[in-house]
């Protein structure tokens, strides 16, 4: 028996029709990425800024309409769907996005930011509602009495303990997380992803988790994908990420994070440059510019997702495979 997964991606592509220097471009922020994660699972996607994480957030949720590909929940595609039959997908896939003070209503109370779900999702009655409100509250270790604060009288971290509270009100199966701690103090993001491990170890939550915060990454997901410039390069669980990465991409990530376990000298390498633009892409692979391994090949064959081992797997047919085993 297979089982089934809680929210695929399938070959998902996001192009947005930009006007420059007098003529109409196309830039490309999400180039055919397929996914998939299951009840009890936190995918992780990483990657540089303006690799496309979001975009790809933004076509889960429809916040933004994809090109081309398909989202399903449960195997059941939410492309192509009428608002009504939408919001019984819209119970199961919810969002929380990067800052809580944005993504409230700053004229609504607590008690009502929560209240709105409900209403929106469910037939509970008044008396009903109240309930939930308190059990979600507690839920997200906020005292009950914090129902009648407005967002401005909340500090960062209890503004994003309602975000998350937002998004467990009506029981989700998937929740996307859009940098839920990137704009907290550390000394808050730990109680965060403490939170974010306890609800999903006790109602089987799946987690799309995107973060440039390695260390969060490593702690919490079980899977990770990483993308540059709108592909996936390498996809894996967490160990063979972090323990042994092959895309030359994945393996710069890791080394120039601020993290020295993940300077491991064997992973160790630097790109040259910065992120190119995603207008207009020339054929090849994305990274040939930046890439102290390219060879002349890299800049005309666009390299395919090659299996590494059973849940592993990179684009880049000069790495995988050919890294030499660590010494003992
Ligand atoms: N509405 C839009 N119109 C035009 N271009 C857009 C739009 N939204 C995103 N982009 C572009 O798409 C690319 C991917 O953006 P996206 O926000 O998905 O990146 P990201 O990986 O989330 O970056 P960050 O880590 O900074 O959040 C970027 O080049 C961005 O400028
Ligand atoms: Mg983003």
């Amino acid at each position: 028996m297979t089982t089934q997964a809680v929210l695929s991606v399938r070959d998902l592509r996001k192009e947005f029709d930009i006007r420059g220097m007098g003529r109409r471009r196309t830039l490309t922020a999400v180039d055919g990425v397929t996914l998939e994660v299951n009840a009890n699972e936190t995918l992780a996607i990483v990657g540089e800024s303006g690799s496309g994480k979001s975009t790809i957030a933004r076509c889960i949720t429809r916040l933004t309409e994809p090109t081309s590909g398909d989202v399903l929940v449960r195997g059941e595609t939410i492309l192509n769907r009428n608002r009504r039959s939408l919001a019984a997908v819209y119970r199961d896939l919810q969002m929380v996005f990067q800052d809580p003070t944005s993504s409230l209503d700053p004229r609504m109370r607590v008690r009502d930011l929560l209240d709105e779900p409900l209403r929106l999702h469910t037939s509970m009655t008044r008396d009903e509602r109240q309930t939930r409100i308190n059990a979600l509250l507690q839920a997200v270790e906020l005292p009950v009495d914090m129902a009648g604060r407005l967002p401005h009288q909340l500090s960062g971290g209890q503004r994003q303990r309602i975000g998350i509270a937002r998004a467990l009100a009506v029981d989700p199966q998937v929740i996307v997380l859009d940098e839920p701690t990137a704009s907290l103090d550390v000394s808050i993001r730990g109680q965060i992803i403490k939170l974010l491990m306890r609800l999903q170890a006790e109602q089987g939550i799946a987690f799309v988790l995107i973060s440039h915060d390695l260390a969060v990454v490593r702690r919490i997901a079980d899977r990770v994908l990483v993308m540059y410039l709108g592909k996936t390069v390498e996809e894996g669980t967490t160990e063979e990420i972090f323990e042994n990465p092959q895309h030359p991409y994945t393996r710069a990530l890791l080394s120039a994070a601020p993290v020295a376990e993940f300077g491991r000298s064997r992973t160790r390498l630097r790109l040259e440059g910065e992120i190119p633009s995603p207008v207009d892409l020339l054929a090849g692979c994305r990274l040939a510019g930046r890439c102290p391994l390219a060879r002349p090949d890299c800049s005309h064959e666009t390299p395919a997702l090659l299996p590494v081992s059973a849940t592993h797997r990179a684009a880049c047919p000069v790495t995988v495979n050919a890294v030499p085993d660590r010494h003992p």
